[in-house]
């Protein structure tokens, strides 16, 4: 079975565009591969961002919903980085290989220099090195990412043929895998769905709090009236119902919103009441999972990932001639 690697960050509740941009497929493609989730808590120390949880309070709670959300520790290993040596110094040993040239590159340490001037550290800068170590310890052929981050994976790519072709042939080149779904709008129709610009809803919402945020949601702009026809490609809440709804209020509400005979009122009931049927054994899991228990499976799962990554480590040292231990 190939193998397959990808990490989340815990950087606070989870909103319905992970769901359908990242996690949903990760549930998925853990029946095609050997797969391996990891909560990336030492990426996320490279900003300050003020949150009412500890960053230890975050990474369970990520964790809870990834498990609620259906993976499953039979079929896939969840485990947290920080957990493993190996991931911080395999960073290290990549640093050595990673031309400083390519880091000014990322788009993602562009962006976030802009975004935290007052705190441009150097782990925001060997970010992608960390990532690049992340996948390369689990020798990963698949990497499923978003269309952001596929520079990230491209530079994987390069550091490991950088350090094979320097030291040898340790690691094994991995390809991003990109989700099928786009870029989820947030409900103010401006941007991606994001809880940085407080424009989501929430993977945990109840039905009276989806039905709340919908209501004034943006839609289709054209659309001013009941009896304006509606173009569901530019729908701003159309990609919802492709991600939520049964194919048949799919077929619907496509065929209806043209020819005005379905309102965005009704439109917004009928996905809130869609949403909320996914949604709901999802909250539920989540608030019955147990912090014990999910703690159980994370050592059992950095159990199972540290033995695939010391091997690769082991053959890392051997291949760069330090000196055994
Ligand atoms: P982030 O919280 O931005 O680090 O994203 C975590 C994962 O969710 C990444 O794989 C993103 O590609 C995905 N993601 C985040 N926001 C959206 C969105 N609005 N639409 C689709 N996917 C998203
Ligand atoms: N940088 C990724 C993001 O922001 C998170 C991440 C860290 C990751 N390590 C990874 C993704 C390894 C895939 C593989 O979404």
């Amino acid at each position: 079975m190939k193998r397959l690697l990808s990490g989340i960050q815990p950087s606070g509740e989870l909103h319905v565009g992970n769901y359908l941009g990242a996690i949903r497929n990760w549930v998925d493609l853990q029946d095609e591969y050997e797969a391996f989730y990891c909560v990336v808590d030492l990426h996320a120390m490279t900003v300050n961002s003020p949150a009412p949880e500890s960053l230890g309070e975050r990474t369970i709670n990520m964790a809870t919903a990834l498990l609620a959300c259906g993976l499953d520790p039979e079929k896939s290993t969840l485990f947290v980085q920080s957990h493993l040596t190996e991931h911080s110094e395999l960073a290290w040993i990549l640093n050595c290989v990673t031309p400083m040239g390519e880091l000014y590159r990322m788009t993602q340490f562009k962006d976030k220099s802009s975004q935290h001037q007052q705190n441009i550290n150097v782990g925001l800068f060997t970010y992608p090195v960390l990532q690049a170590a992340d996948i390369l310890l689990y020798q990963a052929s698949a990497v499923p990412v978003g269309e952001d981050q596929v520079q990230h994976i491209e530079l994987t790519r390069e550091i490991a043929r950088k350090f094979n072709a320097r030291f040898k042939k340790v690691f094994t080149e991995p390809k991003a895998v990109l989700t099928r779904t786009g870029r989820i709008r947030g409900l103010d129709g401006q941007a991606k769905m994001s809880k940085t610009l407080n424009n989501q809803i929430p993977l945990l919402a109840d039905e009276d709090a989806i039905h709340k945020l919908l209501r004034p949601a943006f839609t289709d702009p054209a659309r001013l009236r009941r009896t304006d026809p509606g173009n569901p490609k530019v729908c701003n809440l159309f990609p919802l119902h492709q991600g939520f709804s049964p194919d048949d209020d799919i077929q619907r509400v496509d065929k209806e919103c043209r020819k005005a005979e379905i309102g965005c009122v009704e439109c917004k009931r009928l996905l809130g009441a869609n949403m909320a049927e996914t949604l709901a054994p999802i909250r539920e899991k989540y608030h019955a999972l147990g912090n014990d228990h999910v703690q159980g499976v994370l050592r059992d799962g950095a159990e199972r990932a540290r033995a695939v990554a010391s091997k690769t480590l082991e053959k890392v040292r051997y291949g760069a001639k330090l000196l055994k231990v």
